[in-house]
This record gives structure tokens, sequence and C-alpha cells, in this order.
């Protein structure tokens, strides 16, 4: 059963005084109204930019305790300096993305959008492991999409190389995040970890991310829906921050909007799609990730 919740805002996070929160993808949409929040109830947040200009524009509207720092999840060399720098994390935000770009590699050749999106949150989660163990209540966020059950993982063309579709691309890369966060939950759990892996979802939520990525009639869709459809930044962020913050949340949990088919509202817990739940898939995407990026992820 999906237990109801009341109508949870920013408002009823708890006081984060002594918490250390890293936010990836902090200067922008959900990811700025994340740091923002979190910096209003008194935690340090460290927000991550990968144009550092960017990030402390974005960082000088806010509140609290915040620092900007370059990350980018596009370049593992970039995500290897960034954790390598980090000393304390009490909770990752993995919430950086891109969405239905046009074909483009990563600095080390991956197809854009599991690259930054999965594979360069998977190596920071990685590396940023250690620290965060040894944090208070540790968690791990990540940010995936309502797309997710869209996508599907294909292992025989994890780039793309044969064909490539932006949509395809962006739903692989959330269902990537999604079959991620329930296999650290499953290892965080056997390993006897204090950390907990909870998912979040924004619905559709009007940000850069509908009008940066994709071009042509894509953008122009996305551009039109944000008028008419999209839900403020405001309200999209509050399913990550309640994962964030909220006491009770539950290793493995997944929250998204309550209203419309998810796509708009307050935080409930929701269900993945069943194929996303599936534990040998999750093993062998992780086993690729750790290939891939040359990052082992022991617990
Ligand atoms: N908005 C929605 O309706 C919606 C729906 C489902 C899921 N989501 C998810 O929500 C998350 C946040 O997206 P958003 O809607 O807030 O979009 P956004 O406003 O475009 O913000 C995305 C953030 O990710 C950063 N980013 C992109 N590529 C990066 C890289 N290589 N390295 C580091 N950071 C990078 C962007 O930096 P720049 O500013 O430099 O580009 C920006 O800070 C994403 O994971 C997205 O998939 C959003």
């Amino acid at each position: 059963m999906l237990r109801p919740m009341t109508k949870w805002t920013a408002a009823d996070i708890p006081d984060q005084t002594g918490r250390t929160f890293v936010v990836t993808g902090a200067n922008s949409g959900l990811g700025l109204e994340t740091a923002r929040r979190l910096a209003e109830h008194g935690a340090q947040v460290i927000m991550t930019a990968r144009d550092p200009e960017k990030g402390r524009a974005a960082a000088a509207g806010l509140p609290g305790s915040v620092e900007v720092r370059t990350l980018d999840l596009a370049d593992l060399e970039s995500v290897a300096r960034f954790a390598a720098g980090v000393e304390r994390a009490d909770v990752l935000v993995n919430n950086a993305g891109v969405m239905m770009t046009p074909r483009r590699a990563t600095a080390q050749g991956f197809e854009l959008q599991l690259g930054t999106n999965h594979l360069g949150h998977f190596a920071l989660t990685a590396l940023l492991y250690p620290v965060l163990a040894a944090g208070s209540a540790p968690r791990v966020v990540t940010v995936s999409s309502g797309l997710h059950r869209r996508g599907r993982i294909d292992f025989d063309d994890l780039g793309a190389e044969r064909s490539y579709s932006p949509t395809r691309a962006y739903a692989q890369s959330k269902f990537a995040n999604v079959l991620f966060a329930l296999e650290l939950d499953r290892r965080l759990r056997a390993a006897g970890s204090p950390a907990i892996s909870v998912l979040a979802h924004p619905g559709y939520t009007a940000t850069n991310l509908q009008t940066s990525g994709p071009t042509g009639l894509l953008s122009l869709g996305g551009r039109i829906g944000n008028l008419l459809l999209a839900q403020h930044v405001r309200m999209g962020a509050l399913d990550q921050l309640y994962a964030a913050t909220a006491p009770g949340v539950q290793s493995g949990e997944f929250y998204g909007p309550a209203n419309l088919s998810e796509s708009r509202g307050h935080p409930k817990l929701v269900r993945p799609v069943r194929s996303a739940t599936d534990p040998d898939t999750a093993r062998r995407l992780w086993e690729v990730s750790e290939k891939l990026t040359g990052v082992p992820f022991a617990l």
C-alpha cells in the first residue's frame, strides 16, 4: 500500500543545521531551488555547477551557508577532482541532468545523456561514498523522471552507436537512475551501511531542461509545455527535498508528485515501473558502469 501523505511543503523541512548537502547542477532549475530551501533551513550546501560563473551568479541570491564548486559530470576527471576536495557530506543530491540533446559525447566519449545523467553520478556517488558513510544519517537522493517508464537499457548498444534517438537516450538514462538507486539500496543494506538511497522525480516542472537540450520541434514543444502545462519549480523541487530531508524516509523509496499522473502536486510515495526493479538488470548495469567509468564501487 502506498501511504497517503499530507500536503508537504518546503516549510516542513526540518532544521538542517550541522548537515552538509552536495547538490549537483545547483545553478539552475530544481537544483537551485533545492539548494535555496536547504540553505534556508540551516544546511551547509555545496552547490556544484559545471560553469563556476553561472554557479556564483546563482548562489549570490541565496541565504545561509552556500559555496560553489566546479563539477562537470560529463568529464570523469572533473568528477574525480571534485570528489577529492569534499571533506564532509551527509547528503548527496544527484540532480544535474541534460534532456533530449542531439547526439553528443562526454569527455571520455560516452553518449552524453547516459554519460551525464547516469555514469557521471555513478562515479560521483562511488567516489563520495567513504565521505558520506562517515557522515550523519547519510542519504543519496537520485533524481529520475516519470519518463523512466519508457526506458530500457540497451546493453548491446549502450552508447546508441547504431541508432540514436534523443528521447530514447533520455528515457534510458532516467531508467538507469532508477536501476542504480535501487541497486545502491540493496547493496547498502547488504553491507549494513548507515546510508540510504532514495529516488525522486519532479513531474513536469518549468526549468531550462526543456529548452537547453532539445532542438527544433522538441525545443518548441518544451517552450509551449513550460508555459501551459508545467508546474512551478517551487513545487517541482518538493519531491527531492522530501527525499533528502523528511524524517521517516526509507531506503529504496521513490517520491513524485501526487496529481495528474504524477505530473504535478505535493510529494507522495510512488512506484517505479516494474522492469526498473529487476535486480539482474541493475547488477549488470552496475558492473558495466564500473567498467566504463573505471571507478570501482565496493561497499
Ligand atoms: N524539469 C522537469 O520537468 C524534469 C522532469 C523530470 C526529471 N527532471 C530531472 O530533474 C533534474 C534537474 O533538471 P532541471 O529540470 O532543474 O533542469 P535545468 O534547469 O536545465 O538544470 C539542470 C542542471 O544540470 C546541470 N548540468 C547539465 N549538464 C551537466 C554536466 N555535464 N555537469 C554538471 N552539471 C550539468 C545544468 O548546468 P547548466 O546550467 O550549465 O546547463 C543545470 O545546473 C534532471 O536530472 C532532470 O532529468 C526534470
